[in-house]
């Protein structure tokens, strides 16, 4: 089916799956629309009326027939029903050890972020046989991130982030769109996938000037904001150091508790109020307009890279149940 233009190119480990599952349901689509368009021919030849007073019989169908042309259909559906599902749950959840990369959305280009620290517009470049996992947030409006090649798509939403994931199977060219119209240049809002044998995509990481790793990027922000003066490391400020919360779950002011993920972390530096730490007071202020998607996205990578302390170093007063009231 390749060579057809009508179908794009199956170049992930999900696109043959996909492809699959459309083929069943357009076979199941065909054969009753075949069979409901003869059986209509057929019946209207077969009890077409034969003279000017003819008057039709009454017919009254039997239970068997009801049963199976309901548990047929129901059936078939719960097929499509659940082999949809599979793939849909598979496409969801990204494999451990996929290869991060940070997309932003904006109108009208797309920018992509490599943790090693290369930046790119409109093109990106990955590894052949690697899982890779975007992140991915807008600017302005809602976009679409697609690539029909990969048989992956995924709404890209200002405010929040959401995930992508594929594993590109073939190196070569493929055809990134916006699949939601997003403005005036919309259909202009494309780009390329590269994809790369591993070795060459190394190369291509390393080159590009040292521009240092993402991570690097959002110690040098954190700084420049000045977060240092409240979140020190030592726990000495009036904010919780943020060595080794991510991915943990933190108890905040006024009970309940969250998660503290990426998602956690852009509120508290836009919506600094909105979900304070317990034990700290709410005096950080916003960041709103101070720092660009991509700055926060590069804050998360840095606040990721403080992994937790090493158990043999012991700090005063970093852990709970200080008595000073702290800020976070
Ligand atoms: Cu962005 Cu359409």
């Amino acid at each position: 089916m390749g060579k057809l233009p009508l179908f794009p190119e199956q170049a992930s480990t999900i696109a043959p799956d996909v492809d699959h599952l459309l083929y069943f349901l357009m076979a199941v689509a065909v054969f009753f629309t075949l069979l409901i368009f003869t059986s209509i021919l057929y019946f209207a030849i077969r009890y077409r009326r034969r003279s000017e007073h003819e008057l039709p019989r009454v017919f009254h169908t039997g239970l068997t027939l009801e049963i199976v042309w309901s548990v047929i259909p129901f059936g078939l559906t719960m097929i499509m029903f659940t082999w949809g599902a599979d793939i849909f749950f598979r496409e969801s959840r990204p494999p451990n050890g996929a290869l991060d990369i940070y997309v932003v959305g904006k109108q009208w280009m797309w920018k992509l972020q490599h943790m090693e620290g290369r930046r790119e517009i409109n093109e990106l470049h990955v590894p052949m046989g690697r899982a890779i996992r975007l992140t991915m947030t807008s600017e302005d409006v809602i976009h679409s991130f697609f690539v029909p090649d990969f048989r992956v798509k995924q709404d890209v939403v200002p405010g929040r982030y959401s995930t992508l994931w594929f594993q590109p199977t073939k190196p070569g060219r493929y055809h990134l769109f916006c699949a939601e119209y997003c403005g005036t240049k919309h259909s202009g809002m494309i780009g390329w996938v590269y994809v790369m044998e591993p070795q060459e995509y190394q190369e291509w990481l390393s080159g590009g000037g040292a521009q240092g790793s993402l991570a690097d990027a959002g110690h040098k922000l954190f700084e420049d904001l000045a977060c240092t003066n409240c979140h020190k490391q030592d726990g000495s400020g009036r904010c919780p150091p943020l060595a080794g919360l991510f991915g943990q779950t933190i108890q905040l002011a006024g009970g309940g508790s969250v998660k503290f993920d990426e998602a956690y972390i852009r509120e508290s530096i836009l919506q600094p109020t909105a979900k304070v730490a317990a034990g700290y007071q709410p005096i950080m202020p916003t960041f709103q307009g101070l720092v660009t998607e991509e700055g926060i996205l590069q804050l998360i990578e840095y606040i990721k890279s403080i992994g937790p302390k090493p158990a043999t170093v012991a700090v005063p007063g970093a852990q709970n149940g200080n008595s000073t009231p702290r800020n976070r």
